[in-house]
């Protein structure tokens, strides 16, 4: 039977690591939000499983909504970004945090940030899981919350996928580079 642990290099981030990190974020997050008109952006699909985990760590009130944005297609290096699903709600006035599962070339928060920035909201930070700065071309981006800063590989699990394969694995590893070579 074919597990999709053995197409893991390593692990990046087990599943211990990975709780600690809800924890840590939401903690700070809910001691920055106090009192805050909060609405949390979750985007999809990468981010649904790092966000719900999130979420529960957020002990202030806040409100949640679901965009969807494609930037890769099947491959691993970026393409053009898209709007697949736009928001349910008017955000104007509301202090909107983005929930990204990684920040990587950031032309995708890019485009989501000028996407919601246009709608007149009091602030918009950004919550991202991973960071991997080597690959940075929107310069202007950073994340505001980072979980882990990780090295120019290309990652799979936790809500991250490849070809849409692996989002359901509970950790995040390296995937090995003859899975995508091939
Ligand atoms: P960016 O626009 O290049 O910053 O890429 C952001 C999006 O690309 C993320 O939200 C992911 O969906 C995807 N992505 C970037 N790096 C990886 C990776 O290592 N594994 C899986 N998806 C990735
Ligand atoms: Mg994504």
């Amino acid at each position: 039977m074919a597990d999709m642990k053995n197409d893991m290099a390593y692990i990046l981030a087990d599943e211990e690591e990975l709780k600690s990190i809800c924890k840590n974020l939401g903690a700070q997050i809910s001691k920055d939000y106090e009192g805050k008109n909060t609405i949390i952006v979750s985007v999809l699909k990468g981010a649904f499983v790092f966000c719900a985990d999130i979420f529960r760590n957020i002990t202030v009130p806040c409100a949640i909504d679901f965009m969807s944005i494609s930037s890769y297609g099947s491959g691993t290096t970026p393409g053009a970004v898209r709007l697949i699903k736009d928001l349910g709600v008017d955000i104007s006035g509301m202090d909107v945090l983005i929930v990204e599962d990684i920040l990587d070339s950031g032309n995708s928060l890019s485009y989501t940030i000028d996407l919601l920035k246009a709608r007149k909201p009091a602030s918009i930070k950004i919550c991202t899981l991973l960071d991997k700065p080597d690959r940075r071309q929107a310069k202007h981006i950073q994340a505001d919350y980072v979980g882990k800063v990780i090295p120019d590989e290309f990652v799979v699990g936790y809500g991250l996928d490849y070809d849409e394969k692996y989002r359901n694995l509970p950790y995040i590893g390296v995937l090995k580079p003859e899975i995508y070579k091939k």
